[in-house]
């Protein structure tokens, strides 16, 4: 418990030099070409749901704001605006968020997102806040049932998410797995695996809370 705690103490902290030396002047372009993952996640749940419900709430913009802010440190979720992108091959190993925009009524559905994180460094102290402003997009495959999650670097921590849906018990209820892959400075990375997996689980767990209310 010791560990844990000391872990959740630095981590804002080594975020918050980082940023400052860094600033938030990454370039945009810098993805995808220059993505080289270095951090990694991946859980999975079950959820209540017939599978078309759980895609339905979870693998598209239907309720994506309300996704977002289960995380505790997302705040001011927006929704952009919602387009469509051709690519490539299958829609995992795609990068959607830079394709420039299909034609109307091709591809696959696109919708663009921003929110804030804030990091607390000393609770209450909320002048010391650092606060980080995402932007990305999620982009989904209705027929296979698998949707990709892409944040833009401005952050110095790009993160790209795969979400997949199967059957559970004879249709009854669904197995939602995602895998996420990021990058991230180096001198930060010990930190961010560990937080990054934390983070990922505790959202996922809160994922049924967005059903049948
Ligand atoms: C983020 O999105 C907002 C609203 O869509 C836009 O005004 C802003 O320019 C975007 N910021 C970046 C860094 O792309
Ligand atoms: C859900 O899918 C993941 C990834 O394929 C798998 O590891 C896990 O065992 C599955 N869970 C169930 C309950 O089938």
């Amino acid at each position: 418990m010791k560990l844990l705690a000391a872990f959740a103490s630095v981590f804002p902290l080594i975020f918050s030099v980082e940023r400052r030396d860094v600033g938030i002047s990454i370039k945009d372009d810098s993805y995808p070409a220059d993505f080289r993952p270095n951090f990694d996640s991946s859980f999975s749940v079950s959820i209540q749901e017939p599978l078309a419900t759980a895609f339905h709430v979870l693998g598209t913009n239907s309720k994506l704001c309300e996704l977002i802010l289960l995380s505790p440190i997302a705040s001011d979720c927006q929704l952009g605006i919602l387009d469509s992108v051709n690519v490539d091959g299958p829609l995992e190993d795609a990068f959607a968020r830079t394709a420039p925009a299909a034609p109307a009524g091709q591809g696959f559905p696109r919708q663009h997102f921003s929110y804030i994180e804030t990091v607390k460094i000393i609770p209450g102290l909320s002048f010391l806040d650092i606060v980080v402003h995402l932007n990305g997009t999620y982009t989904w495959d209705q027929e296979r049932r698998i949707t990709l999650y892409e944040s833009s670097p401005d952050t110095s921590i790009t993160v790209r998410k795969v979400c997949t849906f199967e059957p559970l018990n004879n249709g009854a209820a669904t197995n939602v797995s995602e895998v996420v892959h990021g990058q991230c400075p180096i001198l930060q990375q010990p930190i961010v695996q560990f937080g990054a997996r934390k983070v990922h689980r505790a959202q996922m767990s809160l994922y049924h809370t967005l059903f049948g209310i």
